[in-house]
Formats: C-alpha cells, structure tokens, sequence
C-alpha cells in the first residue's frame, strides 16, 4: 500500500464497508472483523462499535489507537474467518495467512492485501452504547488491488459487495469535500 490523502479516507467507509480492525498490545497483535461502523464528519472522525466480550477491545481501550482495514471482496472467507475466532484461540495473521505492513503513526498494523488502511486513534469512548469514536491520522490506499469491490453486511450471515456505481459528483460539488475521490 502507498499513502494516501487523508481527507479521503472516510470514502472508504461511507457505504458502511465490512470492517478488519487490527490492534497492538505491548507485543501481541490481533484483528477482528467489524460491521457495526459509521463515518461521523469528513476529518475523518468515525464510530466503532464493540465491547469486552471481544480480546481486541482491551487493546484499542488501552493502547487508545488501532487501524482500519478495508477488505476487498475475495478476502470475504477471511472477514467470516477472522470474526469467528478470538486471539486466545489461534495467531489469526498466521492462521488467515495475513501479511502485514508497518504503520507510522500507530503501532497496530495494516494488512497488506486489503484495499485501504486508516490508522486511527481512539478519541472517546461512549461506554453505555459501546461506541469508540476514532480520528483517522493516516490513510493508506492499494492501488494495484485488481479487486475494487468493498464488501457489505447484511447482518444475518449473508453479504454482498458493490454493484453499479452512480456518477453524482457534479451535483453534490458544493457539498463535497475540494478533489475528494476514492480509489
Ligand atoms: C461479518 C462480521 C461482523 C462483525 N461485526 C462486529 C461488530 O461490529 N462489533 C463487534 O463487537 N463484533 C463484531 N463481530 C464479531 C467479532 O469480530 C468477533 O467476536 C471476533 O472473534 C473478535 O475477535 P477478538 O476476540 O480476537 O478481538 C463481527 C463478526 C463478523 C463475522
């Protein structure tokens, strides 16, 4: 992955895209799959939603970092997979053959193969609702991923990626951040 314009780091999400979040706990590394996500404002500042039940939720509490990262379709076994399994049980980067690349601004990794990365910072946590607000600091984007196609959950075990695109730019231009585009 190369770096990206951060200011378009929130159009990898705003269709609610399936999510792996990974983490960085002193020397453990761990990853967990996340539907529950909103883009709150364009800085990016956006909503996570987890709790204790889950070994990453320690971590990102803790550490107050993780990264975003953006599966293409062709890694949907491995969201089901890695959100299947908690980090007690199994070495998931090893287990789901996952290649990292070092962050810069946080400790928790990105993984290679994904279509985008946001590294993001926890900066606050709405405990009752179990929602992380995170700041994205630095966004990572794979241009030669052949695989564009983000992936959406419905929610009852069932998923679909992007279909058609609609071209609207011209329309919102007064709305839309100046030369936001996603890859
Ligand atoms: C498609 C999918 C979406 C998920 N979305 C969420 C979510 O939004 N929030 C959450 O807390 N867990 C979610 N999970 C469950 C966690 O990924 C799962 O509990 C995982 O094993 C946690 O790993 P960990 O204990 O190593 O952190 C989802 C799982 C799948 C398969």
């Amino acid at each position: 992955m190369r770096k990206g314009k951060l200011e378009k780091a929130f159009t990898y999400l705003e269709s609610g895209a399936v999510l792996l979040v990974t983490s960085h706990d002193r020397k453990k590394e761990n990853v967990m799959t996340i539907s529950w996500q909103m883009v709150l404002d364009f800085t990016p500042r956006i909503a996570i939603c987890t709790g204790p039940w889950n070994d990453s939720f320690d971590a990102i509490i803790r550490t107050k970092e993780c990264t975003l990262c953006i599966p293409a379709a062709d890694m949907l076994d491995k969201a089901v997979g890695i959100g299947t399994v908690h980090a007690s049980e199994c070495d998931k980067f090893k287990f789901f053959h996952l290649k990292k690349q070092k962050p810069t601004r946080v400790k928790a990794p990105l993984i290679a193969d994904c279509l985008a990365a946001i590294e993001c910072r926890v900066v606050d946590y709405v405990k009752k609702h179990g929602i992380l607000v995170l700041e994205g600091v630095q966004l990572w984007e794979n241009p030669r991923k052949k695989e564009r196609r983000v992936l959406h959950a419905n929610g009852d075990g069932t998923f679909f990626a992007d279909g058609q695109f609609f071209n609207r730019r011209q329309e919102m231009k007064s709305r839309l951040p100046e030369g936001v585009k996603r890859l």
